[in-house]
């Protein structure tokens, strides 16, 4: 692994982030040999606006039943939400090999173990012949890969002829400089942010028709100050994504949203067809 993904992997690393999901589920009195998938539901979508986004983005193409790649998975919420919902089966992968073991073991818990599998990947060079998936879904990470043209050629490598790539990320929108940490980064030597004209660029080179484009930004701003709000009244949740986020959670959540609102950043999801 080279150092930047290293130093990315150490970002998101929390040691027994599993067994601290399981400690926490029994603090809930949540019994362990029940878990179910919305048990978990504040934790394992790890983007502004959880499942939700999720579910509209599964729902902008017919995927039900079909192959899933979700590059960059975490710890594979929307993998299990894409099996269990819309029948899919769905590989994760991801450059952290503590959020793959923690995918698996929660795909385990609630039973979802197999239509889900869960790969320790680069997104730059992935582990798969050409043309595999139905569909390749991505999202909030390519902000952490600097080599933008090798992610897109390797998304349109792996999907099948007519496949559909779904994305769901954050954009730039002005060369004002940004504030650090974000949730995808300490410090800015982990950030790649590049705007969405730049992406429809390589996506275009690489003979993507697109299909879908739509601006999240002011949906994710609402979620955001829900969740300020929240916070400031309750402390933090005994499950959320505080436990990936870590002991900087409010500063990262309050850097995102300043630059959201500022209009330097935007949230952007949308489809291409190959
Ligand atoms: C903000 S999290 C989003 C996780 C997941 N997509 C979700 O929405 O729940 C970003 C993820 O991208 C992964 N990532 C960053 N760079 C990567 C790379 N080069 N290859 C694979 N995964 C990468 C990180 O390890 C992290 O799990």
């Amino acid at each position: 692994m080279n150092s930047i993904n290293q130093k990315i992997q150490n970002h998101y690393h929390k040691d027994g982030l599993f067994e601290d999901i399981l400690n926490r589920l029994s603090q809930m009195n949540i019994d362990l040999n029940f878990v179910q998938r919305a048990d978990i539901a504040s934790v394992d979508e790890f983007h502004v606006r959880g499942a939700a986004v999720s579910k509209e983005l599964a729902k902008s193409v017919d995927l039900i039943g079909k192959s899933v790649l979700d590059i960059g998975c975490g710890v594979g919420g929307p993998c299990r939400m894409l099996a269990d919902e819309f029948n899919c089966t769905a590989i994760g992968i991801d450059l952290s090999s503590e959020f793959i073991r923690t995918a698996t073991e929660l795909s385990k818990l609630v039973n979802l173990e197999d239509k889900t599998s869960f790969i320790q990947a680069d997104a730059t060079n992935l582990p798969f012949d050409d043309e595999t998936f139905d569909i390749v879904w991505t999202q909030h990470v390519q902000m952490n890969i600097s080599e933008k043209k090798q992610f897109y050629s390797e998304i349109k490598r792996v999907l099948k002829k007519g496949g559909y790539f779904l994305y769901y990320d954050i954009f730039k929108t002005s060369n004002n400089p940004i504030n650090y940490p974000m949730p995808w980064a300490s410090d800015e030597s982990l950030s790649f942010l590049f705007n969405s004209t730049e992406m429809n660029e390589i996506l275009d080179k690489l003979d993507f028709t697109n299909y879908q484009t739509v601006d999240q930004t002011k949906a994710g701003l609402k979620f955001i100050e829900e969740l300020i709000k929240k916070l400031q009244t309750n402390g933090p949740p005994k499950l959320g994504l505080n436990v990936l986020m870590k002991e900087s959670t409010p500063i990262k959540i309050k850097n995102a949203y300043t630059h959201l609102k500022m209009g330097d950043l935007k949230l952007e999801s949308g489809v291409f067809k190959k």
